[in-house]
């Protein structure tokens, strides 16, 4: 038996576009059109129905909520902005803070508006001021009832899927277009969280607790080969901490919001940049489960990457962690075995402030459309019906125990 603090935050992530549906004035509706995918459509109308959402999570015994802020439908035309879009939003955080649930509230989670795709994106320099001027907005509107800002959701993922790898829109395939995007992401976080603390300030709040959500894996090298060890590493830096380092060193962290699902297993057999920085080991000597995505179940990693992180003597707070399955039951040993990670942590002297499972329902899965099943709660969405899932009853327990068994 293991027993988690008191004060833990125990919920669920989701965010705007993946489960409202009908973003028409976000850059992916256009795309997905256009590249022929899967469209997200009405998704899980979680726009209109939030509040049933909500009652779920609550009798769920969460007591925090991850959610997203939608730029576009804040700003659907550059400088022109839709208040009864804010007013809508203040209107979900107080259902939350109504039923008990401390929200978590991403300013980014991938999508922009079309507008500001369309003229330049995150390559151009103006990005910075543009997201401020939305941020401005929000956070004025919102501070009163929000304690935790996440401002960018998963940086590094974002420019290596949209401007290096060429996956999600707007293709790009390019190192520089790459570190562009990235050099911007790190600016512009800056510049929010110092926003938002002044903010707070100006309306006489207590400080707020501001971060970013940073997608991390285990880097694994196979063997003990300096090769691999040392390519581990290097990914480890580039694609994980990198930009943490950066936001520490600054000063512009006040919790590490970390995103962990799976490993890398890195095996380097050339040193072409693609083997040397991207390609995962094909031997199947080091088997894993695997989630119906492909990708490697490890809970051992998020133990290891939670140590990493403790040098930067923040709080961390899990803000995703979650498997896509149609095996409910391995949803909950997912869930259970990543929570003994945490705890092992902890007795290790990391901070961990909570623990929001990826996702509160199943949704959109960006490119991959409906297929993928990440939700504590399953989706049937030609009905828009609900059904919590046993995990969910499963972890609904710890959330209202604080104890694992
Ligand atoms: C993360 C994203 C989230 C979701 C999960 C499965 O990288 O932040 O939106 O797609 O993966």
């Amino acid at each position: 038996m293991i027993k988690f603090p008191q004060n833990f935050l125990w919920g669920a992530a989701t965010s705007s576009y993946q489960v409202e549906g009908d973003n028409a004035n976000a850059d992916w509706w256009p795309w997905e059109k256009k590249a022929g995918h899967e469209n997200s459509g009405k998704a899980c109308r979680h726009y209109e129905l939030y509040e049933q959402d909500f009652d779920l999570a609550r009798g769920l015994n969460h007591n925090a909520h991850r959610l997203s802020i939608e730029w576009s439908r804040i700003e659907p035309q550059e400088g022109k902005f839709a208040r009864q879009e804010l007013e809508h939003y203040v209107k979900v955080i107080l259902a939350l803070r109504s039923r008990g649930i401390e929200p978590v509230v991403t300013l980014h989670h991938f999508t922009n508006p079309i507008w500001f795709s369309a003229d330049g994106g995150w390559e151009d320099r103006r990005c910075v001021a543009r997201f401020l001027r939305y941020c401005d907005l929000v956070v004025n509107a919102l501070a009163k009832h929000v304690r935790y800002w996440v401002t960018i959701n998963e940086p590094t993922i974002l420019v290596s899927h949209a401007y290096l790898f060429g996956w999600w829109p707007p293709q790009g395939r390019s190192f520089w277009r790459m570190k562009f995007a990235y050099d911007n992401f790190l600016h512009t976080h800056l510049k929010t969280y110092r926003l938002i603390h002044k903010i707070y300030k100006d309306q006489d709040l207590q400080p707020p607790l501001v971060s970013v959500s940073q997608h991390i894996s285990a880097m694994v090298p196979c063997g003990n080969s300096f090769r691999n060890r040392w390519a581990a590493s290097l990914r480890d830096k580039l694609y994980g901490f990198d930009f943490i380092e950066k936001a520490a060193r600054w000063r512009a962290l006040d919790f590490i919001g970390l995103n962990y699902y799976s490993r890398q297993l890195v095996d380097v057999t050339s040193w072409w940049p693609g083997n040397l920085l991207m390609e995962t080991c094909t031997h199947n000597h080091d088997p894993a489960r695997k989630n119906t995505l492909g990708w490697d179940i490890y809970p051992q990693g998020l133990y290891e990457v939670l140590l990493k992180l403790k040098k930067y003597a923040l709080p961390v707070m899990v803000t995703e962690n979650g498997i896509c399955t149609s095996d409910d039951n391995a949803r909950w040993e997912f869930v259970r075995d990543h929570l003994q990670s945490v705890h092992r942590a902890m007795e290790q002297g990391v901070e961990v402030s909570g623990y929001l499972y990826w996702s509160l329902l199943d949704n959109f899965e960006w490119d991959k459309g409906f297929g993928p099943r990440f939700g504590m709660i399953g989706m049937d969405y030609s009905t828009q019906q609900r059904t919590v899932r046993d995990s969910a009853r499963k972890f609904a327990q710890v959330c209202q125990t604080g104890v694992l068994t």
